[in-house]
């Protein structure tokens, strides 16, 4: 086990993901999660309009003559309005088409920790290993973050989202694994020996590339194919559904593309440490989530047998909350 500090309770845990924010904090001996949708949507302002949101208690922010709505409610205005809601990240990082990306991700921060202003907690939250030629993106956003997250009264440090499935998944193997966040922008891969991560990297193929290819495919917009995913879509093949079937071959090719850029990462990397153990390999994130993933991975992995050897290949018990259970526990030490 971790060493962990005794006034847990000042911990919290922060997962900033493209898609959801999720939020992990101690409550006697739980874990309290909470989780919003990482969005928002404007509409005009009206006196009236205000008040019907104040009065049904939907967050928002008033700029200008628009009215912002983030969090899960976006999506509600989104459907009313016939619109995509828009995404203050993109691909696991601040999303630079959006002008006030810092200042909803700290919005929809402040309504999860239900804290207008921290009280010099320590606060862990999640940051995307670099992609392949894109290391200055994900620098900056971890700068800004960290400044957002220490203006608002925390005392920050951030963790690689991979790193944090190890942290919250493998105490049994000593926090040696193969730890992997398949969310909306990024699949995250951290290759950690006894808590250290030698190898992470990140791959731009996950579920919002399921969501945007499809909806490319069958003409709809792609929050709903997201919606009709997300309501029990299972991965059994091709069922004649031209949604399934579309979301079904591109949930191959995210899959396909993960496990080769896995063998692929490892097989060059210059300074692995030598292992004698078979290691444990576990896939958190809401990507992993529809029945049938798991066999297909496993599918998949027989196909390109990685260089190292596995002791046991497995989903999260809870996908969407392990990479925020990790960062607590980080935040904890
Ligand atoms: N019940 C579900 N069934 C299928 N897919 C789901 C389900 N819940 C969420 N997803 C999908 O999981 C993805 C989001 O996963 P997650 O919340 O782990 O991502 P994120 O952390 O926000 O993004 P990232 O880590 O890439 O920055 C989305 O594509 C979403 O549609
Ligand atoms: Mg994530």
């Amino acid at each position: 086990m971790l060493e962990t500090d005794p006034q847990g309770s000042r911990a919290v845990g922060l997962d900033l993901g493209t898609s959801r924010i999720v939020s992990a904090q101690c409550q006697d001996t739980d874990i309290l999660f909470g989780t919003q949708l990482n969005a928002f949507t404007t509409i005009p302002f009206s006196k009236l309009t205000e008040g019907v949101l104040k009065k049904e208690r939907i967050p928002y922010v008033v700029q200008d003559s628009l009215i912002t709505v983030y969090g899960d409610e976006s999506e509600r205005f989104a459907n009313l309005f016939h619109t995509e809601t828009r995404r203050p990240m993109r691909r696991g990082i601040l999303n630079p088409d959006e002008l006030a990306n810092t200042a909803i991700v700290r919005e929809i921060v402040t309504l999860l920790t239900g804290e207008k202003k921290g009280r010099g907690q320590k606060l862990c939250f999640s940051v995307p290993a670099a992609p392949v030629g894109a290391s200055e993106q994900v620098v900056s956003h971890q700068h800004q973050m960290t400044r957002m997250l220490g203006d608002l009264g925390y005392e920050v440090r951030s963790i690689p989202e991979g790193l944090a499935v190890v942290y919250g998944e493998m105490e049994s193997s000593n926090y040696t694994g193969i730890g992997i966040s398949c969310g909306g922008g990024l699949c995250n891969v951290c290759f950690a020996y006894l808590s250290v991560p030698v190898l992470s990297f990140s791959i731009p193929k996950a579920g919002d590339f399921i969501d945007a290819q499809s909806a490319l495919v069958t003409g709809d917009l792609a929050t709903r194919l997201r919606v009709q995913k997300e309501l029990g879509f299972r991965l059994n093949g091709m069922n004649g559904s031209r949604v399934n079937n579309a979301l079904t071959v591109y949930y191959d090719q995210v899959i396909e593309n993960l496990v080769k850029s896995l063998k692929e990462s490892i097989s060059s990397a210059p300074r692995l440490p030598k292992l004698t153990q078979a290691i444990p390999l576990v896939l958190a994130g809401g990507t992993v989530i529809p029945e049938g993933f798991f066999e297909r991975f496993r599918d998949a992995l027989q196909a390109n047998e990685l260089p190292v050897k596995l002791s046991e290949v497995r989903v999260s018990a809870e996908p969407l909350n392990a990479i925020a259970r990790g960062l607590l526990m980080a935040a904890l030490c």
